[in-house]
């Protein structure tokens, strides 16, 4: 024991003096000792952003630098790596996302969002074709089975051939949807799958029925897998992480559409000034979200009552609550749903913060939430009244 510490304590002094009297001292990895798996950790959530040029030229580097510091053992990007209009979903789009994640320290996961590839068939988005660009994500961020940043984590994909591909023409092939992931950590299942906003691709420009059908039925599959993998790992909670606020129940519709929790189908559209829709998605269109959260709400309570959560992005409002009833509304107590913040009321970069999650999974609710102030951005912020 006491001759451990002592060569590690020489090790730190050595790497502190190579890193000269100027630099920072090296950095170590998060503490968990080899010999304790289940130790707790930090992780970083963060998704929605940047949306303005502010945010990607000043708010993103302090985010960036601020997760740095807080040497977390992994952070997830939930999605929508720019505004959803009047923004071009070009190869610059990608790279530059690509950058900021290589710019991390720990592992970078990141799930895509309706804002980089759904939605890029909007006109004012260069009115690409949105299976096109999904592909071309695939590309750039899950060629291979790790994740991004300067240092990375093995992750399980999804590799059947379910989702329709891009082709000119119909019918799609099939091809792996590959940014469908999972990995343990620290006892914990994680997993991310690509559910997203624009009511899951079933309204918006183009919506695509047939693309949604195909991935919908693969996300369902990847769940199913996901769980059974957890099980069978005895992992002591699930982690879900994907873009799109699918709505739960019926308390907020202001930045989401309204559910009825028993049933999970559609309530009315709660009616604002002038009859407009208050709600942040179209119960107009056909549902792109129930069967998946009959899906999700099964295999929660097939869990047995370990702490299942749900991560999103898309309404960009920081929020962790307990949404999800059983089909007699009776409340699922162990699962919670959690909002990342991102842009949102539009004050420049001040937006830009994330969401450090404590893991710790030898403790019951193995989750807790902190949500980062980067006082580098909001330092900026002078404008309250
Ligand atoms: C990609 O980004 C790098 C910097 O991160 C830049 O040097 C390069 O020109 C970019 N390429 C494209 C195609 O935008
Ligand atoms: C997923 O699991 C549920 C039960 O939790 C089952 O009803 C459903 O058929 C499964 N779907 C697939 C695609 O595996
Ligand atoms: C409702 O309509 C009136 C009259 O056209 C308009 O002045 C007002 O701004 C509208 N309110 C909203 C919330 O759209
Ligand atoms: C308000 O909207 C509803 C649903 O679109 C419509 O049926 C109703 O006629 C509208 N009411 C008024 C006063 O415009
Ligand atoms: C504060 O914000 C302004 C305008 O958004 C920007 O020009 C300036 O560089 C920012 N200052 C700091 C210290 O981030």
């Amino acid at each position: 024991m006491a001759r451990g510490t002592a060569v590690a304590f020489l090790l730190l002094a050595a790497v502190t003096l190579a890193a000269g009297a100027n630099s920072p001292p090296a950095r170590r990895p998060p503490a968990r000792r080899p010999d304790d798996a289940m130790a707790p950790y930090t992780i970083g959530l963060w998704g929605d952003l940047p949306y303005s040029v502010d945010q990607a030229t000043i708010g993103m580097p302090h985010l960036i630098a601020d997760m740095n510091a807080a040497k977390l053992a992994f952070t997830v990007m939930d999605g929508d790596l720019k505004q959803g209009s009047n923004s071009p979903c070009d190869d610059g789009l990608y790279n530059r996302s690509l950058a900021y994640f290589n710019a991390l320290d720990a592992p970078a996961a990141f799930t895509p969002g309706d804002n980089d590839w759904v939605d890029c068939d909007r006109a004012n988005n260069g009115g690409y074709n949105s299976l096109e660009r999904l592909d071309y994500e695939r590309k750039v961020f899950f060629s291979g089975p790790y994740t991004l940043g300067k240092t990375k984590l093995k992750q399980e994909v999804q590799m059947d051939a379910l989702c329709p591909g891009y082709s000119a023409t119909k019918p799609y092939p099939l091809v792996p949807c590959v940014e469908n992931r999972r990995w343990m950590y620290g006892g914990v299942m994680y997993m991310t799958v690509n559910v997203q906003g624009s009511c899951n691709n079933l309204c918006d420009t183009n919506p695509d029925p047939e693309e949604y059908a195909g991935r919908n039925a693969a996300n369902i599959a990847w769940l199913n897998s996901t769980f059974a993998a957890a099980k069978q790992g005895g992992a002591v909670a699930v982690m879900i992480i994907s873009q799109g606020n699918p709505g739960w129940d019926g308390a907020d519709g202001t930045r989401t559409l309204r559910r009825d929790p028993k049933t999970l189908g559609f309530l009315p559209p709660r009616v604002g000034a002038n009859n407009t829709s208050t709600c942040g998605d179209d119960t107009s269109s056909a549902d792109g979200f129930q069967s998946w959260l009959l899906a999700v709400r099964a295999a929660t309570i097939g869990f047995g009552g370990k702490p299942v959560v749900y991560v999103h992005g898309d309404s960009h409002y920081f929020r962790v609550d307990k949404p999800l009833q059983d089909k007699n509304g009776a409340r699922v107590q162990y699962f919670t749903r959690v909002e990342t913040p991102g842009d949102n009321a539009q004050t420049g970069n001040n937006d830009v913060t994330w969401l450090k999650v404590h893991v710790d999974p030898r403790s019951r609710e193995v989750f807790a939430y902190s949500p980062q102030v980067v006082v580098a951005n909001v330092a900026n912020y002078t404008n309250h009244h």
